[in-house]
């Protein structure tokens, strides 16, 4: 099952952030470079391209549940070596259990995090690695309370009034505490502030932060919501990024 869509070609193009980050975590994950390694929620495939590099006699599995993403990544990595499978996280089911589980930028919009440390224990062997990064606590504190303030105001509010929350920022006790209850030794759990000004602002804000905002907006509310939060930020824009991580292993 697909989850909510994203703009692939935008993110593909403004993702750089989120390229560095993913080079960082993929550093932490000891491969002897033949396994078969799952990278969940794989985007476009830019952090798939690198786990790839780092498993010559291996085999990837690049998991997204939206279409256009999936789709990229489809294009973009050699099919002989990589199965792109577009499914949502929480339903995910492989034949063979894999040896490591890659995961950036991805699970804080995925809000139960119970249910998805489960799914991911049940996907990986005994003993197989699972590193990941997402936004954390506190993460673009600043950012959100700008993009409440936006949303109620009177052109936006009747639009934006009752959005929910699409992102769960967990903080590293609770990540801790449920990783072991899924079933994972972890080894570290730790928060890193990562202020962050992308290389193109707006298109970055408009095609990953506020994204789901704009859902829920009319196409011609599209600019102004955009301009007003450009306008709170002020210049540099800088986002105030906070990233969670854990280095874990299944039990
Ligand atoms: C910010 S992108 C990160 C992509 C890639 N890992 C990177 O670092 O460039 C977040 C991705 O998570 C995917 N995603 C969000 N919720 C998901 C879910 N429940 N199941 C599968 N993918 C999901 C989105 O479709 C999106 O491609």
């Amino acid at each position: 099952m697909a989850t909510r869509d994203w703009n692939a070609d935008s993110y593909d193009s403004v993702s750089v952030p989120q390229q560095e980050w993913g080079a960082g975590v993929l550093a932490r994950l000891s491969l002897r470079g033949d396994e078969t390694v799952l990278d969940a929620g794989a985007g476009t495939g830019r952090v798939s391209e690198i786990v790839l590099e780092r498993l010559p006699r291996g085999h990837l599995i690049a998991v997204d549940g939206s279409q256009s993403m999936a789709q990229r990544a489809r294009e973009r990595l050699p099919a002989d070596r990589v199965s792109v499978i577009c499914s949502d996280l929480l339903t995910l089911e492989l034949p063979e259990p894999v040896d490591a589980v890659i995961s950036t930028a991805t699970f804080h919009w995925i809000l139960d995090h119970d249910a998805l440390f489960a799914r991911m224990r049940a996907l990986l062997r005994e003993g197989g690695q699972f590193v990941a990064q997402c936004g954390g606590e506190g993460n673009i504190a600043r950012v959100r309370s700008i993009g409440e303030a936006v949303s109620s105001r009177p052109t936006f509010r009747e639009h934006l009034a009752a959005i929910g929350e699409f992102w769960h920022y967990a903080g590293v006790e609770a990540t801790r505490e449920r990783l072991v209850r899924a079933g994972f030794d972890v080894s570290a759990c730790w928060l890193q502030p990562a202020p962050t000004t992308p290389p193109a602002p707006r298109e970055f804000l408009e095609t990953v932060i506020f994204a789901p905002y704009l859902e829920h907006l009319p196409a011609e509310l599209h600019a102004p919501f955009l301009d007003a939060t450009l306008a709170e930020l002020g210049q540099p824009v800088v986002l105030d990024y906070q990233r969670l991580n854990w280095d874990a292993r299944a039990r």
